[in-house]
């Protein structure tokens, strides 16, 4: 894979979290439901056989012992080098196991492809800040107002 779009896979994963106007775009998933074929223990708890489990990604990506300051936009948080230290289920933007995202290879081609034609010709600024654009949860995790956003050609 080209360097420069490696790059754009480590800088586009931590927009997949969903309280960024990217993944909101990116429909990244409010919370994967799932019910146990056995019960289990978890944390201390009973979870019996056949009940629903929620599970809210958006918790785990913002747990600040994995990801610490993680409402900082950071690049580098997902480099290589970084991304050895986060555990396997720390971060699953397309869910984990055998009902995971078919889409994922495709989506985040897609992602990389978009995000690359459109960076390579213009700036891109939010013109509403982090604390008005709320996120609220719908089937997929979205803002609770429109994000407007100003795109400026790049000087030649
Ligand atoms: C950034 C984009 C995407 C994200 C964040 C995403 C996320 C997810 C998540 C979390 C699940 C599991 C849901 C659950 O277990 O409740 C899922 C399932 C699924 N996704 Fe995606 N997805 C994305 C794009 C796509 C695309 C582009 C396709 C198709 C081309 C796709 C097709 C599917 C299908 C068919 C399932 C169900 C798989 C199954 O139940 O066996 N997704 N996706």
């Amino acid at each position: 894979m080209h360097p420069n779009i490696q790059r754009i896979w480590e800088v586009s994963r931590p927009k997949l979290t969903p309280l960024s106007p990217a993944s909101m775009t990116a429909n990244a998933a409010a919370t994967i439901t799932t019910k146990p074929s056995d019960a289990h223990e978890i944390g201390g708890y009973t979870v019996p056989k056949g009940s629903t489990l929620i599970l809210p990604p958006i918790l785990l990506h913002k747990d600040p012992e994995i990801f610490p300051d993680p409402e900082k936009f950071d690049p580098d948080r997902f480099s290589a080098e970084n991304s050895i230290n986060i555990p396997e289920y720390a971060y699953i933007p397309f869910s984990v196991g055998p009902r995971n995202c078919i889409g994922q290879r495709f989506a985040m081609m897609e992602m990389k492809t978009t995000i690359s034609t459109i960076l390579r010709s213009y700036r891109i600024q939010s013109l509403d800040s982090r604390d008005v654009a709320l996120p609220v949860m719908r089937g997929t995790l979205r803002s609770s107002i429109p994000i407007r956003v100003r795109i400026r050609p790049r000087k030649s």
